[in-house]
């Protein structure tokens, strides 16, 4: 096992991602519980909502035929509303619920046809899981708590609370190592299921709602403290929550879910500038655009007679931090990548999008 130290890494931009490379590929996933659920997928029934699934055949179609690619080192959060099948979803993709159909590859590996064994291994050394009600052992203390995974793993004890006080500090819980996790806040518990998951140094970390038990102000720090996590470790995040503004603070991707269906995905500012429906469009509404959106969203093409000597600005700045740039200009700005004129952005076009009632203009603020 590797235990390296984590190193600063910078995050590539998304443009430098290679598409072709995935951590995760997920391929026409399914999972159908109840009665005779193997016989769903395949049949006619597959084509049923989810209701009139239920209503003829008394199974739940928890993810029905969903598809995505999870890149390496991006913090992939899947947002839906309760019950829309998040958890469902991500307990396939490590085999903590078996899928009914589809496939999950792992670096190419289709891990549907690994082995115990090898899911066992899988489990232990690739894949972290952190949870909402933070499952730690009562009776163990902090570090042995953050050592226990690679206590099953077979690591010799020197070396599990190395690794673990290294993890322990890297949360901020130095200090604490012989506390009880009932001796500790919510907030702390859950930097124990952080570190806990960060010891084993695993190559994809799932994170299922686990902030949703804290009081808003640590949901906070919790947050941030993920942004700075991933920023340090670089690890692949699939995170869940039903919480929007946690999706576009964390997320380098969003996949948005609705009754276990994949409704879109989409880095912040595409869910935010181009809802594909009325569900996404709604979840969206209240979120201030001109903090989500980038110049990209908001610039159109030159007039013939606009002078174009004004200062330039990438495409992907977030309107919030091109105002200032925008406002006191006297020219337009033009919007710049690799050289070419994408297009301009005066302040008639900041202003516009800040008065904006978010989501649905003509209703007013
Ligand atoms: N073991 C199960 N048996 C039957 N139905 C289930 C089971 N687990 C989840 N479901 C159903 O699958 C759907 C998705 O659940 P879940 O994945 O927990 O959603 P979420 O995490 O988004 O709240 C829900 O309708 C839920 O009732
Ligand atoms: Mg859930």
């Amino acid at each position: 096992m590797t235990m390296t130290s984590p190193t600063k890494q910078v995050q590539p931009s998304v443009d430098a991602y290679v598409e072709d490379r995935a951590v995760l590929d997920v391929r026409g996933l399914w999972k159908v519980f109840g009665p005779r659920s193997d016989k769903v997928v395949g049949s006619p029934l597959e084509e049923l909502s989810r209701a009139e699934l239920k209503e003829r055949t008394g199974c739940v179609a928890a993810i029905r035929d969903v598809s995505f690619t999870v890149r390496p080192q991006e913090v992939f959060v899947v947002m839906g509303l309760s019950g829309s099948g998040k958890s469902t979803l991500v307990r396939c993709l490590t085999r903590l619920i078996e899928p009914t159909a589809g496939e999950v590859l792992l670096d190419g590996e289709d891990i549907r046809k690994a082995s115990d064994k090898h899911l066992r291994e899988l489990r232990r050394r690739r894949f972290a899981m952190v949870f909402q009600h933070f499952g730690l052992l009562p009776h163990r203390r902090v570090l042995d708590n953050v050592s226990y995974g690679l206590e099953i793993g077979g690591a010799k004890k020197e070396a599990r609370y190395e690794r673990a006080r290294e993890v322990i500090e890297l949360v901020g819980l130095s200090g604490y190592e012989d506390s009880y996790p009932d001796q500790l806040s919510g907030g702390m518990q859950q930097r124990v299921g952080l570190a806990r998951a960060l010891a084993v140094d695993p190559e994809v970390l799932f994170f299922d709602e686990p902030f949703s038990a804290l009081d808003p102000l640590i949901r906070r720090d919790m947050q941030n403290e993920v942004i700075r996590l991933h920023r340090e470790v670089g690890k692949t995040m699939v995170f869940i929550t039903h919480d929007l503004s946690e999706a576009l603070k964390l997320g380098d991707r969003i996949l948005i879910m609705r009754d276990g269906e994949l409704v879109q995905v989409g880095a912040p500012d595409e869910v935010v500038g181009a809802p594909v429906d009325d569900y996404v469009r709604e979840f969206v509404r209240d979120v201030p655009r001109s903090h989500v959106l980038t110049t990209r969203w908001i610039m159109r093409p030159p007039l013939p007679d606009e002078p174009l000597d004004g200062p330039e600005l990438g495409p992907d700045i977030v309107v919030r931090d091109a105002v200032h740039t925008v406002l006191r200009a006297t020219r337009p700005v033009k919007i710049v990548a690799g050289g070419e004129l994408l297009g301009v952005v005066t302040s008639e076009e900041i202003l516009a999008v800040i008065a904006e009632s978010p989501g649905k203009p003509e209703e007013g603020k």
